[in-house]
C-alpha cells in the first residue's frame, strides 16, 4: 500500500516500516532535542520505585537513538539531567548517575558500529568521577565520527547556559576581543553549549506536561514544539515517527505570511 503525507490522516493504522517510508529524508530536523518525561509516574502505575521508570526510560534512550541515526537526523539532545534535578532524593539522584555511566558503558560499542559523535552540554564538572570520566571517553573515542550527534543535556539549564554565556561575553568586550556595536545573535550563539549544532528544529516533551522546563531557552525561539502524552517509558519509535512526520507537515513561517513562502 503506498500513502503521502495529506492522504493519511491516522498514522495509528501504519507499521513503523510504512510510517519511515512517509518521512521526507530532505526535510528531517536539523537538530531535535527531547524533554524525556514522565518516568515516575510510569513506575508509580504500576506500583514500582520510581528508578523503575527510569530504568525502562534508558532503554527507550536507546531505541530512540538508534531509530534516529538510521533515519540520518544530524543531531539529537536528550535531556538527561537538568540543574534543577540536583534537588531529588539523594538516592534518585545517585541511581541516575549510575544509569548513566552505565549507559555509557553499554553504547559506546554502538555509538561506534553506528557512526555516531557523543557530546553534552551542561556543567558536565558537577558530575561523579566516574560519570565524568565516561563521558570523556565516549566523547574521544567517537570524536572522529561523522553520523548523528548525540547530545546529553546533562546537569544543564537554560538561563544558566544564558548566563554564562554573557559572563563570557562581558569578559570579552572587557579584554578589548568583541566591541559591544558588533555583537549580533550569530556571536551570541557562539558563546552557548550548543555552538557546535545546528539550528533546533524539533522539541519533543512527553507525559502530556506543555512546558520547556528551562531547556534550550535561546534556541528554542524558531522551534517547532510537538507534546504527547506517552509516558517517557512508553515511547516508541512508532511515536518517534509520527512526532517527525507532524513536524513535516506544518508549515514554518519564520515571521513571514503563507503567500511570501510561495505556498
Ligand atoms: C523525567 O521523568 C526524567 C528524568 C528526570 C531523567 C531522564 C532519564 C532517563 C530517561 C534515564 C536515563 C537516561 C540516560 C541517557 C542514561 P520524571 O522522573 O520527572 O517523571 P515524573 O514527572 O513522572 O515524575
Amino acid at each position: 500500500m503506498e500513502h503521502t503525507l495529506t492522504q493519511v490522516k491516522n498514522y495509528a493504522d501504519l507499521t513503523p516500516a510504512e510510517l519511515r517510508a512517509l518521512v521526507d529524508p530532505m526535510r528531517l530536523p536539523r537538530h531535535m532535542a527531547i524533554i524525556m518525561d514522565g518516568n515516575g509516574r510510569w513506575a508509580a502505575r504500576r506500583g514500582l520505585p520510581r528508578i523503575a521508570g527510569h530504568r525502562k526510560g534508558m532503554e527507550v534512550v536507546r531505541e530512540v537513538v538508534t531509530a534516529c541515526s538510521r533515519l540520518h537526523v544530524p543531531a539529537l539532545t536528550l535531556y538527561a539531567f537538568s540543574t534543577e534535578n540536583w534537588k531529588r532524593p539523594p538516592l534518585e539522584v545517585s541511581v541516575l548517575m549510575s544509569l548513566l555511566t552505565l549507559y555509557l558503558r553499554q553504547e559506546l560499542s554502538l555509538m561506534k558500529r553506528d557512526n555516531i559523535r557523543f557530546s553534552t552540554i551542561g556543567r558536565v564538572e558537577d558530575l561523579p568521577p566516574e560519570a565524568r570520566a565516561w563521558i570523556e571517553r565516549a566523547k574521544a573515542e567517537t570524536a572522529g565520527n561523522t553520523g548523528m550527534v548525540l547530545d546529553l543535556a546533562l546537569s544543564y539549564g537554560g538561563r544558566w547556559e544564558i548566563i554564562d554565556a554573557v559572563k563570557k561575553i562581558a569578559a570579552d568586550m572587557k579584554a578589548g576581543n568583541i566591541e559591544p556595536d558588533a555583537l549580533d545573535e550569530k556571536i551570541f550563539s557562539g558563546y552557548l553549549d550548543t555552538r557546535y549544532m545546528p539550528e533546533l528544529d524539533l522539541v519533543i516533551r512527553t507525559s502530556g506536561e506543555q512546558r520547556i522546563s528551562n531547556f534550550l531557552l535561546w534556541q528554542t525561539a524558531y522551534a517547532e514544539l510537538y507534546f504527547t502524552e506517552a509516558l517517557w517509558p512508553d515511547f516508541t519509535e512508532r511515536d518517534l515517527l509520527v512526532a517527525i512526520l507532524d513536524y513535516q507537515g506544518r508549515q514554518r513561517r519564520f515571521g513571514k505570511t503563507s503567500e511570501q513562502l510561495g505556498s
